[in-house]
């Protein structure tokens, strides 16, 4: 008996530790009667953004290198919304809201469209922002590298070496980002565990050994522009 119950123990400390950290993902489509609404409800589904909400912490956890909660935001729930709203999405109090006009005049596959929105929402409910002091171009940058990295980058995007500055934000920041973690793998995580408490632009020579600049400019001239 003795044995059973430790046995018994053993087996459930690590399932009801999961359970405290286990993230809670709530989908609500305030726009159900309108085109997009309904062409979320038809197209994309509860069930399957769902699916995307937790696949996508689980990829950005993966990318930000954060393996226990002690690495990670303290968040328990996130909610997506579909609304009638202008834009595309955008995330705060870790919710994140979906514009259905955008679904409803999406041409293309809107399910793989929206699965990178909500990759890019994402991140932003679990990246630090170095207390408020980041960039947002370097915010938005990280966004979309995790989108690139998730194979959801969209066609219209930028082409490697393109862009004007290295903290444009989006897609141009995006490619940029990748280059510097293929200078050094886990670049973008480091630079993320960094943020945790402030920003500095000192990070990128702290961890590429060139100031960003630099890094810029090498990046331009790898691309011939
Ligand atoms: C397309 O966008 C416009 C402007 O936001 C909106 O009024 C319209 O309802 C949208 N169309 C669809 C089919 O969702």
């Amino acid at each position: 008996m003795a044995h059973y119950m430790l046995y018994l123990s053993l087996l459930l400390a690590p399932a009801s530790l999961q359970g405290i950290h286990a993230v809670d993902y709530v989908v609500t489509n305030n726009a159900a009667s309108t085109a997009g609404g309904a062409r979320f409800n038809n197209e994309i589904g509860h069930t399957n953004s769902k699916q995307t909400l937790s696949s996508a912490t689980n990829f950005i956890w993966r990318i930000f290198q954060q393996t226990t909660a002690a690495d990670r935001k303290n968040v328990q729930k996130v909610s997506l919304f579909t609304d009638s709203m202008n834009g595309v999405a955008y995330a705060s109090n870790n919710e994140i809201h979906v514009s259905a006009n955008y679904i409803g005049n999406y041409s293309g596959d809107v399910r793989r469209e929206i699965a990178g929105v909500l990759y890019h929402e994402m991140t932003h409910i679990w990246q630090w922002n170095g207390n408020g002091q980041t960039p947002g171009g370097l915010i938005e940058g990280i966004a979309d590298y995790v989108r690139l990295k998730a194979n959801y980058a969209p066609s219209h995007w930028v082409q490697p070496g393109q862009g004007d500055r290295w903290d444009q934000g989006y897609d141009v920041t995006a490619r940029f980002l990748d280059y510097c973690n293929r200078l050094r793998n886990g670049f973008v995580a480091e630079l993320n565990k960094k943020m945790r408490s402030g920003y500095s632009g000192s990070y990128f020579v702290d961890l590429l050994g060139k100031n960003v600049d630099q890094l810029w400019k090498d990046y331009k001239a790898k691309y011939g522009q």
